[in-house]
């Protein structure tokens, strides 16, 4: 098993997990864009969790190294932040309103934010470098760009719950992570896009 990032800090995190865990886990620090010259070898799976695609300002470019990355027969499985949750932002104010692009543009988003959604540890700052910028990919988008990639499609699920309290205001715990509060808002939006996709044999 192979776990690339860009950040030599998060393989520093996950290097700890994995030898507490005592996974034999081989890291790599690399763009996921230079991950097929990064990485030797092809793969039976590629996986890729969530808060991944948001970083990326080409979804059909990171398909196809995914792609590349796949042995025939082998599996992709995506689960990431549904667009429209990214389209939808923070500001909660009036209720669920779009704030946010949903399909992909050349200009990024961009926040400055020294909070984050990782605690501190050792009493160091969470963030050093406030300014993100992120990039949103409508459902479509990233479908095709792996069709065109040439994998197939094996499911694709919407769902009604996310990993993460996305607006602490609005959703509540359940079994699968954050949902709603207001059983009536649980069917208007998705929170979740999770694909599985396979390379032909
Ligand atoms: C929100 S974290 C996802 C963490 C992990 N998927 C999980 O569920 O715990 C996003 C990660 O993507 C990495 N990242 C962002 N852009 C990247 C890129 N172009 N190539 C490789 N890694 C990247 C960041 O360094 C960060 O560790």
């Amino acid at each position: 098993m192979v776990g690339l990032d860009l950040s030599g800090e998060s393989l520093r995190r996950a290097r700890s997990i994995a030898g507490r865990a005592g996974a034999d886990i081989e890291f790599v620090q690399a763009n996921v864009y230079d991950a097929r010259r990064a990485l030797a070898g092809d793969f039976d799976l590629v996986y890729t969790s969530l808060g991944v695609l948001c970083w990326l300002p080409d979804v059909r470019a990171w398909a196809r190294v995914v792609a590349s990355l796949l042995r025939p027969a082998g599996r992709l499985v995506l689960r990431d932040d549904h667009p429209v949750l990214q389209a939808v932002g923070d500001d909660t104010t009036h209720g669920l309103t779009l704030h946010e692009p949903y399909f992909q543009r050349t200009d990024p988003m961009t926040w400055e934010d020294e909070g984050s959604y990782i605690e501190a540890v050792d009493g160091a700052p969470a963030v050093t470098h406030p300014v993100s910028h992120q990039w949103n990919h409508g459902v479509g988008e990233i479908l095709t760009a792996l069709l065109d990639a040439g994998l197939v499609l094996d499911e694709v699920t919407e769902t009604r719950y996310s990993a993460w309290c996305r607006w602490p205001e609005l959703m509540e715990r359940c079994p699968q992570g954050y949902r709603f509060s207001d059983p009536a808002l649980r069917d208007r939006l998705p929170l979740q896009l999770a694909v599985v996709a396979h390379r032909p044999s």
